[in-house]
Order: structure tokens, then C-alpha cells, then sequence
């Protein structure tokens, strides 16, 4: 379906943080734009405040006056629904109220002709339930924008129960006409983003709860390890913890108390508390004046003797880790693997990467006297620290050995308290466990999750790709030994995640 043309007339109601930012979004693509509030006065200040988005851009050198002019010129504010009669499309950004948003949608019917296009940037609400007892409830449909809108390039175009494919593709096509990066998705509690970022938050908040590292080492290891933008209790941080908890309790309850979503009682603590993150001063971190900042526990440099480091078997995901040790000038011997698994030996140590088991566990299984565990990085090349736990057996100088090796790489070493997964390996394998299940459960394809958790977030992966890359027989190995080690269902693998690892398939072929 072709994209709505730029005459045409696009309709903003509510014109706070959201609504302004969407009707900047469609006036910056050349639309007409009205956009109307029940608060006196509310539009035109939603329009001054684009006005004044834009001539700091004018201020940087990044836009021309007469643009700014130009774009302004395109938004009218309207007093009342009536005036939004001749409108193409009406995105509606109120408040988060289904009887109000179901009020103000019924009005909209009465007003506008049949082939106006009816969405809502609900961020938790039910697009079938805003729907249900419109005369036309197949010419309605979700347009959820992030915040904030002109900035953020995701757009999840959801479809709820009676939405025609038609309306669904359209409002696709102007999306991306836009500049945006649209995808498709279901009506399901968190649609895709909200969904599938839950073990972003929760596994962090779970490995502090355990006593695994402090915030700001599992923040410093998501970052330098794991490649993402922000650790998670960072991003709670500036999100809020008020916020963050309302949405993992929405998409919990939603999901009928699914224990994957079970909202962590530590986040609850900081509500309870009021410690909300940067905006009330304390969340996880202290930012008021004064006070110090914390760091990472990283291990004190180390001077060791490293012996040759022995590569036993196929070193698959941790070749570049054996690149990056050569290129450090360590001796390496490769070897055949008599466990099948390769693994790196320096001295009477073993290392390997993490398959979901502590390393207590791991040492027991495979008979190793002492077995240091490393994480996952999204790319061992040019991460800059790294997550080691250690079984019973390591002794102070095998403990030293390890941290010599990778402070020698050029890596932080961050010791955990001998936990399952770590911390990058557990996060990533939840993150397609996630998704896995959203696709399975037909809310979008795997290509839109991974899309969507790119633009959305700023992921440095799709979680999809990443778990393909990794192998999915491997993801799928950690995910089941972490609901080994914890007895738990939220850990279970997600069905389809199982069915292509056995079949030796991908999600993206
Ligand atoms: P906001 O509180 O900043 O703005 C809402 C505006 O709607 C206000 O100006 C209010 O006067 C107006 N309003 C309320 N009821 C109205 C009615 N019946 N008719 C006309 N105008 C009405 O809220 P915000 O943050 O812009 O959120 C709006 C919607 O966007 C909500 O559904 C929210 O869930 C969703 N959303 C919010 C995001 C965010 O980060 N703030 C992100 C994505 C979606």
C-alpha cells in the first residue's frame, strides 16, 4: 500500500510530550497538521514548544530559519474535534485511559468520513479493546511512537483483532515515508519492545538481588562486554523507576503472572521509597549533589608469568578471544577437545565460556579440578572488560593466573559470586528466549523484533541474529541449564527457540 501523499491531513489530539513531538514528526514530512487539545491553550503551546525545538536546531547550524517557518506554518492548533472532519489520519496521544481514548474515538467516528484512518499511541493499552463497539473498528489501528518522537526512529503499527491489513500497511508505508523505521505487531500486552526488554531489567535486578556484583559493575559489564548503549540500572535510572515498575507490572498481570515478567520487589523497595531514579536525585545510583560516584569492582592489576594459553577443540564462538590473546603475544597451543567443547587451559586451569552452569556445577559435571567461567561478549575483540566466576577448587594463584590473562587482552576483570549465565550470556539468552516466544506466538516476524529492538532501544543486536550467531543449540543449552540451576519456569525455553535449534536452523536464513 502506498504511503499517505504529504497534502494530506494528519490530526494530532493531545499535544503534550508525545502528541506535539508526532505532530512536529508528520509537519517535518510536509503534512498539514492539526492538532487539537482539551486543555485551553495546550496546542498552541505544543506548537510554540516545536517552534522552539527547532530554532535550536537553527541555533546548531542544522537547519535553515525559513524551514523552521515553513514547518510551523504547516500546524494549526483546533478547538475542537469538529475541525478534524477532513483529516486522512488522526493519531491520538491522551491520556493513557481506555473509556477516555474509547470516548474520544467515538466522537472522532461521528465526525469523520469512513476513509479517515483511526490510531492510537497507547503504550500498554489493548488496540482491539480501544476498538471493540466502534462502528468501524477495522479502520483503527496502534502507531506507537517512542519518546522522544521526532528523535526515536521505531514505530510499532499494531493491529488489533478487527484491523484491515490494508490500514495496518498503509499507516506502515507513512511511517517509513517519514523516516521512521515501522514494523508490524499484534495487539499483545508490551507489543514487541515492551515485551521483549523485560529480562533487559529483570535479569540485572535478579543478579544484584543474588549478590552476584553491584549495579555498577553489572551496568559496566552490559556496557563493555555486552555492547549495549546503557546498563540497566543506569536506564532505570533515567527512565524511572516508577515508570519501569508500572510497565513490568502491566505486562506481568497481562500475562496472567507469567513468572517471566515477575517484577522484581528490590525495584518496588526504591518506589515504595521514592527513590525514582535521576528525577527525585537516588535510584540506584546517588545523584545529588556531592555525593560519590560508583564504580565498578574491578580485579587490581596483575603481574603473572603466563604460560602457554592451550586451545583445546573448535574454538567457534571464542575464536576472536584466542585472535586477541595471539595478538597479545601469548603462546598458543591448539589441541584436540576431549570434551567436545572447547576450552582454554593455562597451567593446572581450565576456562570456558558459560553454558548457564555456575562453574560449581560445570566443575563437578566435567571432572575439573579448578574451572574458571567466563562471559559473553558481543564482540571479543574490542570488549574492554569482562565477567569471571570461579568453582571452589581455583586457588588464590590460579585466580591471579585468570585475571592476569585477561587484564593482559586489555580487559577489565570483574569477579561475580559463582552465578549461573553471568551476566551478558544469561541477559542476551532471556532476550531471544523473549523474542523467540513473540514470534512463535505470531506478534511479529523475527525480522521486526530485531528491527524494533534496534531502533527502539539501541540494542547493539537483534536479539534474534545474536542468538543465531551464537548458535541456537547454544542458546538453547543455557537457557535449560539456567532453569536447572534455579528450578524455575521462567527460565524455560521458548518452544520455537527449541524446534529450530533441534532442526539446525536460524531465525533469519
Ligand atoms: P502527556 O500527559 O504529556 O500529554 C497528554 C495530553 O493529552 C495533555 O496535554 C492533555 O491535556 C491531553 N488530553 C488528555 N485528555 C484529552 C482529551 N480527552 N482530549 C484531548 N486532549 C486530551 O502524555 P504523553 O506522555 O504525551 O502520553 C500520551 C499518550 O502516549 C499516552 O497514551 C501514553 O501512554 C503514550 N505514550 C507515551 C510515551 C512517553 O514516553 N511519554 C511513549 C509512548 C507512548
Amino acid at each position: 500500500m502506498p504511503a499517505l501523499a504529504p497534502s494530506d491531513i494528519i490530526a494530532v489530539i493531545g499535544a503534550g510530550a508525545m502528541g506535539a513531538g508526532i505532530a512536529q514528526v508528520a509537519a517535518q514530512a510536509g503534512h498539514p497538521v492539526r492538532l487539537h487539545d482539551n486543555r485551553e491553550g495546550a496546542a498552541q503551546s505544543g506548537i510554540d514548544g516545536v517552534r522552539h525545538q527547532l530554532e535550536k536546531r537553527v541555533a546548531r547550524g542544522k537547519m535553515a530559519q525559513d524551514d523552521v517557518e515553513t514547518i510551523i506554518a504547516r500546524m494549526t492548533p483546533a478547538a475542537t474535534l469538529a475541525e478534524l472532519a477532513d483529516s486522512r489520519l488522526v493519531i491520538e496521544a491522551i491520556v493513557e485511559s481506555l473509556e477516555v481514548k474509547r470516548q474520544v474515538f467515538a466522537e472522532l467516528e461521528s465526525v469523520c468520513g469512513p476513509e479517515t484512518l483511526l490510531t492510537s499511541n497507547t503504550s500498554s493499552l489493548s488496540i482491539t479493546s480501544i476498538a471493540a463497539g466502534l462502528e468501524r473498528p477495522e479502520r483503527l489501528a496502534g502507531m506507537h511512537f517512542f519518546n522522544p518522537a521526532p528523535v526515536m526512529k521505531l514505530v510499532e503499527v499494531i493491529s488489533g483483532l478487527a484491523t484491515e491489513a490494508e490500514v495496518a500497511e498503509t499507516l506502515y508505508a507513512t511511517a517509513e515515508a517519514w523516516g521512521k523505521v515501522p514494523v508490524h505487531a499484534s495487539s499483545t500486552p508490551g507489543f514487541i519492545v515492551n515485551r521483549v526488554a523485560r529480562p533487559f531489567y529483570a535479569e540485572g535486578l535478579r543478579l544484584m538481588q543474588e549478590g552476584a556484583a553491584t549495579p555498577a559493575t553489572l551496568d559496566a559489564l552490559l556496557r563493555q562486554a555486552g555492547g549495549f548503549r546503557m546498563g540497566p540500572f543506569e536506564l532505570m535510572d533515567l527512565i524511572g523507576h516508577d515508570v519501569n515498575y508500572a510497565v513490568t507490572r502491566s505486562v506481568f498481570d497481562a500475562y496472567y503472572g507469567d513468572t517471566r515478567f515477575e517484577p522484581s520487589l528490590v525495584q518496588q523497595a526504591l518506589v515504595e521509597a521514592g527513590r525514582l531514579g535521576r528525577k527525585s536525585g537516588q535510584g540506584f545510583y546517588d545523584y545529588r549533589e556531592g555525593a560519590e560516584s560508583a564504580v565498578p569492582n574491578a580485579a587490581s592489576p596483575v603481574e603473572a608469568d603466563l604460560p602457554p594459553l592451550i586451545i583445546e577443540g573448535q574454538a567457534g564462538n571464542i575464536a576472536p578471544l584466542v585472535t586477541r590473546a595471539e595478538q597479545a603475544g601469548l603462546e598458543i597451543v591448539r589441541r584436540e577437545s576431549i570434551s567436545g567443547q572447547p576450552r582454554l587451559r593455562l597451567g593446572g586451569l581450565t576456562l570456558a565460556l558459560s553454558d548457564g552452569r555456575c562453574a560449581t556445577e560445570r566443575a563437578c559435571d566435567e571432572g575439573l579440578e579448578a574451572l574458571v567461567l567466563f562471559d559473553l561478549c558481543l564482540d571479543y575483540n574490542s570488549a574492554s572488560a569482562i565477567a569471571l566466576a570461579a568453582s571452589p577448587g581455583v586457588d588464590a594463584e590460579s585466580h591471579d593466573l585468570a585475571t592476569a590473562l585477561f587484564q593482559r587482552l586489555g580487559m577489565e576483570v570483574c569477579w561475580l559470586t559463582d552465578t549461573p549465565g553471568l551476566v551478558v550470556l544469561r541477559t542476551v539468552a532471556m532476550l531471544a528466549n523473549e523474542a523467540a516466544d513473540a514470534v512463535l506466538q505470531g506478534v511479529c516476524s523475527a525480522q521486526d523484533c530485531d528491527r524494533a529492538m534496534q531502533a527502539g532501544l539501541n540494542y547493539p543486536r537483534g536479539p534474534l541474529a545474536w542468538a543465531d550467531g551464537l548458535g541456537l543449540d547454544f542458546v538453547h543449552r543455557t537457557l535449560s541449564h539456567l532453569q536447572q540451576s534455579y528450578g524455575e519456569e521462567r527460565y524455560r525455553a521458548s518452544f520455537l527457540l527449541r524446534r529450530q535449534a533441534l532442526a539446525g536452523s536460524c531465525f533469519h536464513e
